[in-house]
């Protein structure tokens, strides 16, 4: 109730904000009130939740058209993490933007196999939807893991529970839709499983070379080390349950002829989300920096945020590398899901990689700045020049 309490004074006090400051589409370009003029479009796939619509503040505030979110089944399940796009699109006064459920279920793995997988590999620290269901942690406020995909754990939604439905088709179909509308210019951002977009690939054969890029959040290497010599947590973050929880679709997606393929691996556990930075955000009052001081963990790094950076500001990288990569699909293999890299002279010859580009470093004042700005100063569907 408290919470409720304080998102309505959120809302008013956001509401003066934003008639305070000029519009952060115009700040970027200045032309925030024409309707026609050119703006990267993208589709923002991720296993969303009460803090996750920092990437997508990230995209409007650098004048990006987002043309809409999907869900996927990663942390949660793709319907819990469809609700919380809905629900912190309304927070904002967003809700022009559509939301699109993705895939329950990656392509093979279930919550199951991955549980056998883990009995011969040792466990993934962090298991994402396939922990053991825990109908206790469900009602004190986590999203739902296991059992049932079309549960729904209400007591997560701290953002309020959305008001607003999904669209009616899914979102392997919007995506292919959007690509075949705007060839050559949509961007595809994924934060959590592959698992939409290599159902997109595989309805269209024109959609991965018709997009303009992929960006993925994830693809750890050559970590193992860390895993073994700190603390359970310092594992946790090198877990890389995006490409994990569903192997096969990750495949397919890096092999996928994208014109442009960006991983944000290893950088985005580079900048932590620190409360003092966290309290930075809160010093102007809006819904997001509301949710953002009051639920982001300190725990953990800027990960989405992170790959968001990098796509709307590839100048943001310091240094990047790029070398082709394919991802582990063999059951058996204690790396079953994690990426293998290679140089062109090594790369195999029975299958077609890709060469992906693969950021080592951000820079993290910058990555900060553009959060700041993005949280800040959100814009509403009024702002919105293309609606
Ligand atoms: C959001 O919409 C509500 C209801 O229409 C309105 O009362 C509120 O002022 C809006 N907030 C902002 C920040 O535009
Ligand atoms: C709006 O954008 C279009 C496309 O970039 C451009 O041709 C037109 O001149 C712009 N109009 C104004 C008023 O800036
Ligand atoms: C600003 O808009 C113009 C079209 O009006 C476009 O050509 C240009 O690329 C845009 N710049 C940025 C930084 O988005
Ligand atoms: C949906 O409406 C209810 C009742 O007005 C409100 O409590 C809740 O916060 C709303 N949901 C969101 C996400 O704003
Ligand atoms: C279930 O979640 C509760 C609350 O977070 C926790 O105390 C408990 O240990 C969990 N149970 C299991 C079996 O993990
Ligand atoms: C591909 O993406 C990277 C990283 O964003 C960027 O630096 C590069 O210019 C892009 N290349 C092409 C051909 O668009
Ligand atoms: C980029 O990263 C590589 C690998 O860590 C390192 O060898 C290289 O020195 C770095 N380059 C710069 C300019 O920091």
């Amino acid at each position: 109730m408290s919470f409720l309490a304080r998102s309505f004074t959120a809302l008013a006090a956001m509401n003066t904000v934003v008639s305070a400051v000029a519009s952060p589409v115009s700040m970027t370009n200045g032309s925030s009130t024409n309707a026609t003029a050119y703006r990267p479009k993208v589709i923002l796939d991720n296993d969303w939740e009460t803090t996750g619509f920092i990437s997508y503040l990230q995209a409007l505030s650098a004048g990006w058209e987002v043309l809409g979110l999907a869900s996927d089944t990663a942390n949660s399940w793709a319907l819990q993490t469809g609700l919380h796009a809905l629900a912190t699109l309304e927070a904002g006064n967003l809700s022009c933007i559509p939301v699109y459920l993705g895939s329950d279920y990656p392509l093979i793995n279930t919550p199951k196999l991955f549980r056998a997988w883990e009995d011969v590999h040792g466990v993934l620290p962090w298991e994402g939807a396939f922990a053991p269901m825990n109908l206790t942690a469900e009602e004190a406020g986590s999203d739902p893991t296991s059992g049932d995909p079309k549960r729904i754990s209400r007591a997560a939604f701290y953002e309020g529970f959305p008001n607003v439905t999904a669209q009616d088709i899914s979102a392997a179909e919007f995506m292919v839709q959007s690509v075949r509308k705007y060839p050559g210019e949509v961007s595809i951002y994924s934060a959590g499983a592959l698992t939409n977009v290599a159902l997109a690939i595989r309805m269209d054969p024109s959609f991965a070379s018709n997009a303009k890029e992929l960006v993925i959040m994830g693809g750890y290497i050559d970590l193992n080390l860390l895993q073994t010599t700190g603390s359970v947590l310092l594992a946790d973050l090198q877990s890389d349950i995006n490409l994990i929880i569903d192997p096969e679709a990750s495949k397919i997606a890096v092999k996928a002829d994208f014109p442009n393929i960006t991983f944000a691996g290893n950088v985005a556990n580079q900048v932590m989300a620190t409360q003092s930075f966290l309290e930075e955000l809160h010093e102007v009052k809006n819904a997001y920096s509301e949710l953002a001081y009051t639920r982001y963990n300190t725990d953990f790094p800027l990960w989405d945020e992170t790959a968001a950076a990098l796509m709307v500001d590839p100048s943001l990288a310091l240094n990047t590398t790029s070398f082709y990569v394919d991802v582990d699909t063999a059951y058996g293999s204690p790396s079953y899901g994690n990426i293998h890299a290679y140089q062109e002279a090594l790369a195999p010859t029975a299958q077609e990689l890709r060469k992906v580009n693969y950021v080592l470093e951000i820079d993290g004042e910058g990555l900060k700045a553009q959060i700041k700005k993005a949280v800040q100063q959100p814009p509403t569907c009024a702002d919105l020049p293309w609606i």
